[in-house]
């Protein structure tokens, strides 16, 4: 199905430029983000903004943290998960891979990548009141997903890195965010790199019939 609209044509960024981003333009994304819906208006997402040195500063706790505990992205299932799935995360490294320099190994590069934001100027964590139930993590699954458009509307690339909250108390320890908060994930933002190789992957879709019933 072809379409002119903005959810077709975004990617995940994986390579960023050196370039910062006006604070007005973070606020402007914020506000875009909370435009969405919440179970009775509670809009349980919070932020933190990570930027300049305290972003890199983040990375190297986060890239060590990973190292020393040997963390990697996974599919956070609970159950082995059947084929089909497996099948997609298989479609996404060969979506990928075709674009990183030979000899690269696919998964050092997403859990390296991840925790430098792949080299974004800015980090958005989203955190939420551990006094919700997990019920409320869809409402800040929306902010992501209003986040990821609204960042493609004004000319902006992310990538939302899930991997980072495997980090949460480092996060916590050193943005300073309260104890009862708890890290949900966190959103690379920058301006993509149209130079870069693997900011032309485009990871593909399930058809229809595979996710959808009609009765
Ligand atoms: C909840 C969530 C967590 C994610 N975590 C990561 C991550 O830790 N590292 C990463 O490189 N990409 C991560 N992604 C990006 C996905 O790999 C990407 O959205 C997916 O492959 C579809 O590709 P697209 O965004 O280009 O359409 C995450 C996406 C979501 C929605």
């Amino acid at each position: 199905m072809e379409f002119e609209n903005v959810i077709t044509e975004r990617h995940s960024t994986r390579a960023f430029l050196d370039k910062s981003i006006p604070r007005e333009i973070i606020e402007k994304l914020l506000f875009l983000s909370t435009r969405g819906p919440s179970a009775i208006n509670l809009q349980p997402w919070e932020f933190t903004v990570v930027m300049g040195e305290e972003r890199q500063r983040l990375s190297r706790v986060l890239v060590k943290s990973m190292r020393e505990r040997n963390i990697s992205c996974g599919p956070g299932a609970v159950r082995p998960l059947p084929e089909y799935f497996m099948d997609r995360q298989r479609k996404l490294m060969d979506s990928i891979l075709p674009y990183l320099e030979k000899g690269t190994d696919f998964q050092d590069f997403i859990n390296e990548g991840s925790c430098n934001f792949y080299g974004a100027p800015v980090a958005i964590i989203f955190t939420i009141d551990q006094a919700f139930s997990k019920s409320r993590l869809v409402d800040v699954g929306i902010a992501v997903g209003y986040m990821v458009l609204a960042a493609h509307n004004l000319g902006l690339g992310t990538c939302p890195i899930g991997l980072i909250s495997a980090f949460a108390d480092e996060i916590k320890e050193m943005l300073n965010i309260p104890e009862d908060k708890d890290v949900v994930i966190g959103v690379a933002v920058g301006y993509p790199d149209p130079d870069s190789p693997v900011n032309q992957s485009i990871s593909a879709r399930a058809p229809l019939h595979e996710v959808a019933r009609f009765y």
